[in-house]
């Protein structure tokens, strides 16, 4: 089984946290506290989406209802995203802290989704001890995710919060950190340009420990991955910090120029019975959860093989054929799999066996569209959550 196996699960005592919260806050018990809830999540839903502000957002967490909303429906799936993109820093590009008490910076924190998923992640990859600072202009946010890590995370974390400004880190506590994250907040900052968005780079740069990591998660709407993407180009592309994933280089993404389709993850996952529960008659869809992400870092780390090709699209089953979209060296090809000889089970088994955002191997030349002669002509190589499959080494597993 593999190191990060099992990232994908929300954990219980992190649902049980948030169906309390809620209780409290809509003074009620159980379903029907649960069935109050559904009103904050619409309101926000809105918020997030058809409703965005232009220039500032409200201090949403200062309403308890709202809070609780937040964090029975969406703080779920920021956690399991969290989860997703450290598995890839990782796992497939064996990203780790170099202290042995590795240090968390969560900007943007809110209810504390990211920085208390990457500190449970960590303590489950051996490191016991670790400290989770949350910064975020909400102070009621902060007070409650100075409980929700201390109920998730138990003793050996030490938790601190201060109000302050993203964009601005002298308002954050001092010192240099192993790991900052700033999850889902930069969307909420649209006055910060692409040179601004820079700039903050460079600055977050200087608050990392040697061989520390900057993660950004945004939503996975066209408008948010592609102002990420540009920022994540230029940051490669000019050597200011190196990105370590999704994508498996430096170059600029091909779908930027085309503009037709963007880079995000589609991850299925389980959401908890409180959230689907709360989604009974808002139907939004969760059986994936999407985003996108750009993770940095100067540590060494072990090199890629070269010639990969990371998925960019999903995988689809036609007669005969698997055809899915990658990224490899730089350029977009649209890759067809011959399925002959195989049974419909197995024709399911293999396309569910990798998906978007995954990276296989293959030793065809590159073009922009190739079918390859046989499915075993090519193999999985990474794949999230998944442990790295055999097909990695030997022949495609199906
Ligand atoms: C959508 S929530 C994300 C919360 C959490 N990171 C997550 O992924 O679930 C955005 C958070 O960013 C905070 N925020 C927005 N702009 C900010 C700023 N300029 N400085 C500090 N916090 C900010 C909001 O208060 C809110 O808590």
């Amino acid at each position: 089984m593999s190191e990060t196996e099992g990232w994908r699960h929300y954990p219980l005592e992190a649902e049980a946290f948030w169906v309390r919260e809620a209780e409290a806050a809509m003074a009620a018990i159980g379903e029907e506290a649960l069935e109050r809830t559904m009103l904050g999540v619409a309101e926000l839903s809105d918020l997030f989406t058809t409703e965005r502000p232009e220039k500032r957002f409200p201090d949403y967490f200062a309403d308890p209802k709202l809070l609780a909303a937040y964090g029975v429906f969406f703080l779920p799936q920021s956690f399991i995203r969290t989860s997703l993109a450290l598995d890839q820093a990782c796992r497939l590009r064996q990203w780790r802290p170099a202290s042995s008490t590795p240090s968390i910076l969560d900007l943007g924190a809110g209810p504390g989704s990211c920085g208390v998923a990457a500190a449970y992640r960590l303590k489950s990859l051996g490191f016991s001890a670790l400290g989770l600072t949350g910064v975020d202009k909400s102070p009621s946010a902060l007070v409650a995710m100075e409980v929700f890590a201390h109920e998730v995370l138990g003793d050996g974390v030490g938790v601190r919060s201060r109000v302050g400004d993203i964009a601005r880190p002298e308002t954050w506590p001092e010192g240099q950190y192993d790991l900052i994250v700033a999850g889902f907040v930069l969307n909420e900052m649209p006055l910060l340009d692409q040179d601004g968005l820079l700039k903050w780079v460079e600055l977050v740069r200087r608050r990392l420990c040697p061989g520390g990591m900057l993660l950004i998660l945004e939503p996975a709407l066209k408008i948010t991955a592609e102002k990420l993407q540009r920022l994540s180009d230029v940051c490669a592309g000019t050597g200011l910090i190196k990105r370590i994933a999704p994508d498996l280089d430096q170059l600029p993404d091909p779908q930027l120029s085309s503009g037709e389709h963007w880079s995000h993850e589609a991850r299925p996952w389980q959401a908890p019975a409180s959230t689907e529960f709360v989604n009974r008659r808002l139907h939004r869809d969760l059986r994936e959860v999407r985003f996108c992400f750009a993770a940095f870092s100067d540590a060494a780390l072990p090199a890629l093989p070269t010639g990969l090709s990371r998925l960019v699209s999903d995988v689809q089953i036609i007669k005969g054929l698997l055809r899915f979209i990658t990224i490899r060296t730089g350029c977009l090809e649209a890759v067809e799999i011959p399925t002959r000889g195989l049974s419909k089970h197995e024709v399911k088994k293999l396309a569910a066996s990798f998906g978007r955002g995954d990276v296989i191997r293959h030793e065809h030349p590159p073009s922009p569209r190739l079918r390859l002669i046989d499915y075993r002509d090519f193999k999985v190589f990474w794949t999230a959550d998944k442990g790295l499959p055999e097909s990695n080494l030997n022949e495609t597993a199906i």
